[in-house]
């Protein structure tokens, strides 16, 4: 009775009641929203602090990050002149030689080796200070969140920071074998006497990472890891430290990691061609036994005054018509890495171009985010 009254009086007030329902819930939604929306608000709030935060930690520590490539690739540097030593036999050469030829092959080998390995290393270790710092710099941002700061202690940052000695003074030694066996290999049949344009020059280096990357079981970029960490890092008893070699094995045998490595060391010996182009262009150009005024000959082109070629886009192409004979050009590639360092020699050059890379500048912001929550 009650029932059959009651269904009476909803079908008759359906449209109030479907009214009164949207009603009621739109004011639980918008209490709710309200409430949702403080909350969201504060949480915002707190996470822009923390991000502003995070991201003043993160500035400072790619700060420290840069001063630390930098002076750990001067002992670099300091290390390969000493196990790349050009300066012997250059030596041997001013005192004469007992065998001439023998000597200046020997410094062809080497000259070119110690410029290979300066390319490869510095990116090998600038990318692995780039992975260490950010690994590092993110979780200790999270101990300090945690108020715990414990975790990784002092102690335990410079261990795991030092990993970096094991590759400047003993694995560089390994790298420097396979640069020298390659390049001896490659040169083999260039004599002094042969003239030798830039893009000759560009194709040793060229067939040099060629043949590197073919080898797979040496190739430094794909045993990144081998080279850069300590070799039995996974005996390590300090779980923290081990725990970071782990974190830091697992990124260099990352192919992003690895494929930025490469393409820092192509970038590399463009800029190496680039600095050796330097001595090309001032040389005379002998062509069919004539020197040609200037340095500078455009074929087909012989209605243009020298003035004109001179600041021509046709006098930059000419470059790879200019050559040289190898004798010339060894002391030019030995020069390129000299025993004191200048400012504007190549390696420093390579060295500015690796810290400003924007490519390892964003690979550390990822990891420092992945690792700072
Ligand atoms: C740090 O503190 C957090 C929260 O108090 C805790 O969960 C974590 O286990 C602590 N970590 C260490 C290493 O003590
Ligand atoms: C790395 O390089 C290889 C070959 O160039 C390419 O096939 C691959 O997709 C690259 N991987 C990443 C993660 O960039
Ligand atoms: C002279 O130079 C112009 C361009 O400056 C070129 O178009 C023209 O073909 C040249 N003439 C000859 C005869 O080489």
């Amino acid at each position: 009775m009650f029932s059959s009254s009651l269904r009476e009086f909803v079908s008759r007030h359906r449209r109030k009641f479907i009214v009164g329902g949207i009603i009621v819930s739109t004011i639980v939604f918008i209490r709710y929203t309200a409430r949702r929306l403080r909350e969201w608000q504060e949480k915002e709030i707190k996470d822009m602090l923390d991000k502003s935060k995070r991201r003043q930690y993160f500035d400072c520590n790619e700060r420290t990050c840069s001063q630390m490539i930098m002076s750990l690739i001067a002992t670099l540097r300091d290390s390969i002149i000493k196990v790349v030593d050009t300066e012997a036999v250059v030596n041997k050469l001013r005192s004469g030689c007992p065998d001439k030829i023998a000597c200046w092959n020997e410094l062809k080998v080497l000259a070119i080796t110690r410029s290979a390995v300066v390319v490869y290393s510095h990116a090998m270790l600038a990318t692995l200070i780039r992975i260490q710092f950010n690994i590092m710099g993110g979780h200790v941002y999270k101990d300090i969140q945690n108020s715990n700061g414990t975790a990784t202690e002092n102690v335990i940052q410079t261990n795991y920071m030092s990993i970096s000695r094991h590759f400047i003074y003993e694995e560089i030694k390994k790298l420097t074998s396979l640069i020298k066996s390659k390049v001896a290999e490659i040169t083999a049949s260039i004599s002094l006497k042969d003239e030798l344009t830039l893009k000759d020059i560009e194709e040793i280096y060229w067939a040099l990472t060629s043949s590197i990357s073919a080898d797979s079981s040496k190739d430094p970029v794909k045993n990144l890891a081998e080279y850069m960490l300590l070799p039995n890092y996974e005996e390590e008893k300090t779980p923290v430290l081990l725990k970071l070699f782990s974190e830091t094995l697992d990124l260099l045998e990352s192919e992003e990691v690895q494929n930025l490595t490469q393409s820092n060391i192509r970038s590399g010996f463009s800029l190496l061609v680039d600095h050796i182009s330097a001595f090309f262009v001032v040389s005379p150009i002998i062509e069919n036994g004539k020197s040609i005024e200037n340095g500078i000959s455009v074929p087909g082109t012989s209605n243009r005054t020298s003035i004109n070629t001179k600041y021509d886009s046709s006098a930059f192409i000419n470059i790879n018509k200019v050559s040289m004979p190898m004798a010339k050009i060894i002391p030019i590639i030995n020069g390129q890495v000299p025993d004191k360092a200048t400012s504007k020699d190549f390696q420093s050059d390579l060295l500015q171009r690796l810290i400003t890379n924007d490519e390892l500048k964003t690979l550390g912001a990822n990891i420092y985010e992945a690792f700072s929550f």
